[in-house]
């Protein structure tokens, strides 16, 4: 079955029903920062306090029974809904990693590129029974064989590796909490991060889908840089703060 996409609204429900309906090949490009577990994964034994663990617990929506069967729905969903030149680029952290890389290739996406985002202003490990996790990772998948890659945009932007008219490093330094305090949602991602990732990968008028939406940031960014969207997000308190924010 397929119906009229969606153009620029954001829809409450679980991603996995709601992409069922998508029409295969339709979309530009997915953008998306889904669960990472990162409770279900760790301990974080507290050296401390003789073992009692930290909750590290973001909510329900972080915990996971079966992380590979879990990224392997969503993103089986992504690739057949995505265009033959079509590209994903899905946020993870060391907790997920693993996961989301080995089912990627396994379905077919070619992977481009692991972007590395460093935050200086990561939380400490409170736990103290290990370093500092402060990177957080991007990856990138192509489903066919050709990809929208703004090569000239990207020799645009200046970080700590890169200098403006240089190639653009795949490491790329910067707060979680530059351009503004975040409150909205504890996993939220700064714009400055989404609307990078939109000039590079996508271009004016692409349909681009987030199936874990949050707080709406991939919208917001989208909005501003004159791409259409389609978000989905299951928490009714998370779709009231991201289509207030778009
Ligand atoms: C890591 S957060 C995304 C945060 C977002 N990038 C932002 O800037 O606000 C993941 C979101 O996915 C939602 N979620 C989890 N499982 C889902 C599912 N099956 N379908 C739709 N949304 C889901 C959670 O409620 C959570 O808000």
């Amino acid at each position: 079955m397929s119906l009229e996409l969606p153009k620029n609204k954001i829809i409450q429900g679980d991603c996995l029903e709601v992409m069922k309906d998508f029409p295969d090949n339709s979309v530009d490009l997915v953008l998306t920062d889904p669960p990472y577990n990162i409770d279900g994964n760790f301990d974080m034994k507290n050296l401390e306090s003789k073992g009692k663990d930290y909750s590290t617990n973001k909510g329900e929506w972080d915990s996971i029974d079966s992380l590979d069967k879990f990224n392997g729905g969503f993103l089986n969903e992504c690739f057949r809904i995505l265009e033959c030149q079509g590209s994903i680029l899905v946020f993870a952290s060391q907790h997920n990693i693993f996961s989301v890389g080995k089912i990627m290739k396994e379905i077919g996406f070619e992977i481009y590129n692991i972007i590395k985002w460093i935050k200086p202003d990561a939380m400490p490990n409170m736990s103290k029974s290990r370093l500092k996790q402060d990177t957080e990772y991007i990856i990138l998948g192509i489903k066919g064989e050709d990809y929208t890659f703004n090569y000239n945009e990207s020799l645009q932007i200046e970080d700590k590796f890169s200098r403006k008219g240089k190639q653009l490093s795949d490491t790329w330094i910067s707060g979680k909490t530059k351009g503004g305090k975040r409150d909205k949602h504890p996993t939220q991602k700064p714009t400055w991060i989404i609307e990078r990732l939109l000039e590079i990968y996508s271009l004016e008028g692409d349909l681009v889908l987030d199936p874990f939406l949050g707080s709406g940031t991939t919208a917001v960014a989208c909005k501003k840089l004159g791409r259409d969207f389609i978000g989905i997000e299951k928490e009714e308190k998370y779709v009231k703060i991201a289509r207030e924010r778009s």
